[in-house]
């Protein structure tokens, strides 16, 4: 069969079985190189939450329909060049924000509680010589939260139950009891905790800069569950190297699988693979609303869940 379908992006096998089965699937890459003759036959094209989608590679696919995106994150699509085609981008919002909010909950105590080094220290043998030393209490703190979307609101709920006082930043105050802070310093100065749940691309690259992470101060812990680029990775690694922050969780990089390498030697930094929402459970649900969204445009119903307008 003659592929129409262009995927661009390593999926899980659960999602990639069911691609294949149900449509005629080219596997490509970004650049388009892998194209070939199969260019002009290709309509929808799916990627995952880290793909870069550009305007370069849409320029290769003459007659493209769709952008599927395997995740909520879509800051690597070219919306506007897409756009400018009529082109549709779909991403999977909803089904993963408890995930990624009770991960964000699972890195701010994992860094505050130290549940990585402690696990090293028993198995190290390090017990029999005497306590460990003491850690962060959670309950009670003061908790900033950049970005109160979905996955932001999510995060509040979850640390209410905690009695955390809970205040945000956001381009706009919403109707909520939290606490409302217009500049992200200023949340960061008034916070112990100060958690990261925007997306990315321009309008939030490098919002966490060394001024902010100034601001945060040698008590203050970063936790980022949103994307890399929001936070200036470099002097994130210095102001911990220098103790100038107490701690950071992140689950996403500024350029992934590479975490800036400052940050691989410290013990005061909690890293994981861009995990939050890879959980059986909610990685079934993507995938089915992945699906849902591409035999959707092909049979010329409406799209489960387009990027908003
Ligand atoms: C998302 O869905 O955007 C997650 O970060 C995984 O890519």
């Amino acid at each position: 069969m003659t592929p129409n379908v262009l995927k661009i992006a390593r999926l899980p096998d659960m999602l990639n079985e069911r691609l294949f089965a149900e449509h005629a699937v080219l596997e490509g890459n970004e650049q388009g190189s892998e194209l070939g003759a199969h260019a002009a036959g290709i309509r929808a094209l799916v990627a995952n939450g880290e793909s870069k989608v550009s305007r370069e590679l849409l320029g290769r696919l003459p007659n493209l329909e769709i952008i599927v995106v395997f995740g909520v994150g879509y800051d690597g699509v070219d919306v506007a060049a897409a756009r400018e085609r009529g082109i549709a981008v779909t991403h999977t919002p909803d089904v993963l924000t408890d995930d990624v909010a009770d991960f964000a909950m699972a890195l701010l105590f994992g860094i505050a509680r130290r549940t990585g080094p402690a696990d090293r220290f028993v198995r190290e043998g390090k017990w029999s010589e005497g306590p460990i030393a003491f850690t962060r209490k959670v309950s009670g703190a003061r908790l900033g939260i950049v970005g109160l979307g979905r996955i932001g609101q999510a995060i509040a709920r979850r640390a209410a139950g905690f009695d955390m006082q809970i205040a945000y930043y956001g381009r706009r105050q919403q109707p909520v009891d939290y606490r409302y802070y217009d500049s992200v310093k200023d949340l960061a100065a008034n916070v112990d905790f100060l958690v990261i749940a925007v997306g990315g691309g321009a309008g939030t690259f490098h919002l966490i800069d060394a001024g902010v992470l100034q601001a945060l101060g040698q008590d203050g812990y970063l936790v980022n569950v949103g994307r890399g680029s929001v936070v200036d990775e470099a002097a994130l690694a210095q102001a911990l190297a220098d103790k100038r922050i107490a701690g950071a969780a992140l689950d996403v990089f500024e350029d992934e699988p590479r975490p800036h390498p400052q940050l691989l030697g410290l013990d005061n930094v909690l890293l994981t693979p861009h995990m939050a929402s890879a959980t059986w459970a909610t990685r079934k649900a993507m995938s089915d609303l992945t699906l849902a969204n591409l035999a959707a445009h092909f049979a010329g119903s409406p799209l489960p869940t387009p990027i908003p307008a």
